[in-house]
């Protein structure tokens, strides 16, 4: 398979490094550049050129996008400029990059390279996966196949967005425990287990890395709760998969 440059844009860094696709494996040392506030359509372009750059990078780029997208178009936009939704993001950055390129929705990228090469290999039940960061982000498969742009991230609980309350960003700004933050983890997760029954629910994100201090203080699911293995890097590794099967 070939080498890609895969772009993961999300709340507070971009990061990028190529790819190769038939391992998984990263094949430069990844770059991260801070994501620009507000993060307005010019403005993640010029860091994304910024990028490819760096990498002197010609071919092709898969490219992440925190919110759901549609044939390359931005539809919704929670966390990041709302300048976004109706933008062809597709378009847009293969013209500043001159790049071959593939937007899709960063959870699901990060589905995407866990069910190729972490914890969700070979798994053909439903497995959900979640990437608990900036907000909620979901990607649900069954007999490993994507349906894109699930936005479990924002079902109702108590009241409010679920990602609110349950994303690692709403345990920073409430100052939460782990045992309290991990509390609002496993309602979420109860919610979402009724509605959907998944063999596996892994959890991706930056907080997958910390995982030892809260996946133990989760109590009362049937389905099996798993980090993902590709910790910080599966957006980009399902980034650049993304744009070799496109
Ligand atoms: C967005 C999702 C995104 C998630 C994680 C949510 O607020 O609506 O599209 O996947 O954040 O970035």
């Amino acid at each position: 398979m070939a080498h890609v440059l895969g772009i993961d844009i999300g709340g507070t860094g971009v990061k990028a490094a190529p790819v190769d696709t038939a391992t998984g494996l990263l094949i430069a040392e990844r770059q991260k550049l801070a994501t620009p506030h507000p993060a307005t359509p010019d403005a993640i372009v010029d860091v994304v050129g910024e990028l490819v750059r760096s990498f002197a990078w010609t071919g092709s780029a898969g490219i992440t996008f925190p919110g759901v997208v549609v044939d390359g178009v931005i539809k919704t936009a929670a966390n990041v400029d709302h300048a976004w939704i109706g933008t062809d993001a597709a378009k847009l950055f293969a013209a500043a990059t001159r790049l071959d390129v593939t937007v899709l929705n960063d959870a699901d990228a990060a589905g995407v390279a866990e069910m190729h090469f972490g914890a969700g290999k070979g798994e053909l039940g439903t497995v959900l996966l979640l990437t608990l960061g900036t907000g909620i982000g979901s990607a649900l498969f069954t007999e490993g196949v994507l349906v894109p742009n699930t936005e479990f991230g924002h079902i109702e609980i108590r009241g409010k967005d679920a990602e609110k309350r349950a994303s690692e960003h709403a345990r920073e700004m409430d100052d939460l425990s782990w045992g309290k933050w991990a509390g609002r983890v496993d309602e979420y997760l109860e919610h979402m287990e009724a509605l959907l029954s998944p063999s596996l629910i892994i959890i991706g994100g930056g907080i997958s890395k910390k995982s030892d201090k809260f996946l133990p203080l989760l109590t009362g699911l049937r389905a099996q709760v798993v980090p993902a293995t590709l910790l910080n890097d599966a957006g980009i590794v399902g980034a650049a998969l993304a744009a070799v099967r496109s």
